[in-house]
């Protein structure tokens, strides 16, 4: 029979993979709550018209992305593929939305995509939302944000931030006629995708990748001529926000992202060490969608970065992420009934007095040569020993496994009282 497999773009993260994703866990949820921003946890299903009424029918999402399927029900129900809708739809729902508000969440997002290197079918996503503020100091919140973080994972060397304005919806109207327009003029050169989407969602075609597009694309209008004079001003600002708190960043006219529901400011952390996908992180205001979902006209700001994104980050840049986290310090080895009982016991009154040591205690027996292998194995720098001798004298001996001779007799071995066993142990592991 075959061997049934993982989903296809559906990863296993590995034990020897997961300290950089506890890093970047404890990290992000460290510095967002630093900020005052509260967790929200939500669910990973959601009605599929939440995501075509926020997101957009004629995005690539929901076009052609969703995993959708109905219940026994006959409802329409689909796997989270971003968690902005999902936290519009709570917050008006659990009525958070009086007062300004500041949301995190974290969680598995679903994407039928063509999987790649940084792109996945399930993946993973840390979102932050903020809802009642109108101007763009809750941008350049955000931006500052993000750049800690960058700095705290000693990323901050390799990401670059893309800043543009999408303007009102009146601006973005003529400014789409208008590219339309001059897209129409060089329909033929246009390649396929292009000349679809300019009957479907023209200002994705700036997005595009094509050479010849591009090119065409050098002479087209350009958004910023025609912003309306209030999204142009927020923009001015934030740009002087995030110069006066250092953060870098290029504006870039023909950054549109793939969602529907923003306006005014958009942007992306941008990264040339991950090939294609190099966008670790994406967002911008989105004032219109809480009245969209039903809600009152409430001003908001928001954004996500991929966690995997960040992973082969962390791991190319040799973050030290591997070290303490998993590793074993103590192994415990017993042989016989009586030791077995009086190491377990043991090794858990260990536990509680030196909480920061990693034991791991030896199970499905064996002989001592064959325990203490393991013991070497795993990396560990003392291995603690029961047999009869220690159970009937009441005392426990320590085998140093990497520098034996400093701390014990010639074979690196030390018996002790149990009553000893901590205060030898924390000598032991004292710097
Ligand atoms: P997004 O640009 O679609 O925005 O996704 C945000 C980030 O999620 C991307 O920059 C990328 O790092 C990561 N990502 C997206 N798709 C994949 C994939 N298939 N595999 C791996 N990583 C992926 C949003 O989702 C918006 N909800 C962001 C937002 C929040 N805007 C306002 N608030």
């Amino acid at each position: 029979m075959s061997n049934i497999r993982a989903v296809r773009g559906m990863h296993d993260i590995l034990p020897d993979e997961t300290p950089h994703w506890q890093l970047l866990e404890q990290t992000v949820s460290r510095v967002l709550s630093g900020y005052g921003y509260g967790e929200i946890r939500l669910p990973v299903v959601e009605k599929t018209e939440l995501f075509s009424r926020s997101i957009g029918e004629v995005t690539d999402i929901v076009e052609r992305e969703m995993y959708s399927f109905e219940d026994r029900n006959g409802d329409s129900l689909t796997l989270r593929p971003e968690g902005t809708a999902g936290c519009v739809r709570a917050a008006i729902q659990q009525g958070l939305l009086s007062v300004p508000q500041r949301l995190w969440y974290m969680g598995p997002m679903f994407r039928y995509e063509r999987p790649q290197k940084g792109r996945q079918r399930q993946f993973q996503q840390v979102g932050a939302e903020a809802f009642g503020i109108a101007g763009p100091e809750m941008e350049a919140e955000h931006l500052v944000l993000c750049a800690r973080l960058w700095r705290e994972l000693g990323l901050a060397q390799n990401v670059e931030l893309q800043l543009n304005s999408l303007g009102n919806a009146e601006a973005r109207r003529n400014y789409r006629d208008a590219l339309v327009g001059y897209l129409e003029s060089h329909l033929e050169a246009l390649d396929e995708d292009s000349q679809r989407r300019l009957l479907t969602n023209p200002l994705r075609i700036l997005d595009s990748k094509v050479a010849d597009t591009r090119q065409i694309l050098d002479e087209a209008p350009l958004m910023a001529d025609f912003l309306d004079d209030e999204s142009r001003a927020d923009f001015d600002r934030l740009c002087k926000l995030l110069d006066a708190a250092g953060v870098p960043f290029v504006v870039n006219n023909r950054l549109v992202r793939g969602l529907d529901y923003y306006n005014k400011t958009v942007y992306e952390w941008v990264t040339e060490r991950l090939g294609a996908q190099g966008t670790i992180c994406g967002g911008g205001r989105y004032d219109g969608l809480v009245e969209q979902l039903g809600g009152k006209s409430t001003p908001a700001v928001g954004f996500a970065m991929g966690m995997e994104r960040l992973v082969l980050m962390l791991q190319d840049s040799g973050s030290a992420a591997t070290t303490g986290v998993g590793s074993t310090d103590v192994y415990a080895v017993a042989v016989g009934e009586a030791a077995n009982r009086t190491a377990l016991a043991t090794v858990e009154a260990v536990r509680d007095a030196l909480p920061q040591l990693t034991i791991v205690q030896h199970t499905g027996g064996g002989s001592f040569k064959s325990q203490l292998k393991r013991a070497d194995k795993s990396g560990a720098t003392v291995a603690l020993i029961w047999g009869e001798d220690e159970v009937s004298s009441q005392s426990v001996t320590l085998k140093f496994l990497r520098d034996g001779s400093a701390q014990g007799d010639k074979s690196g071995q030390k018996t002790v009282p149990v009553e000893q066993l901590e205060s030898t142990l924390q000598a032991a592991f004292a710097d």
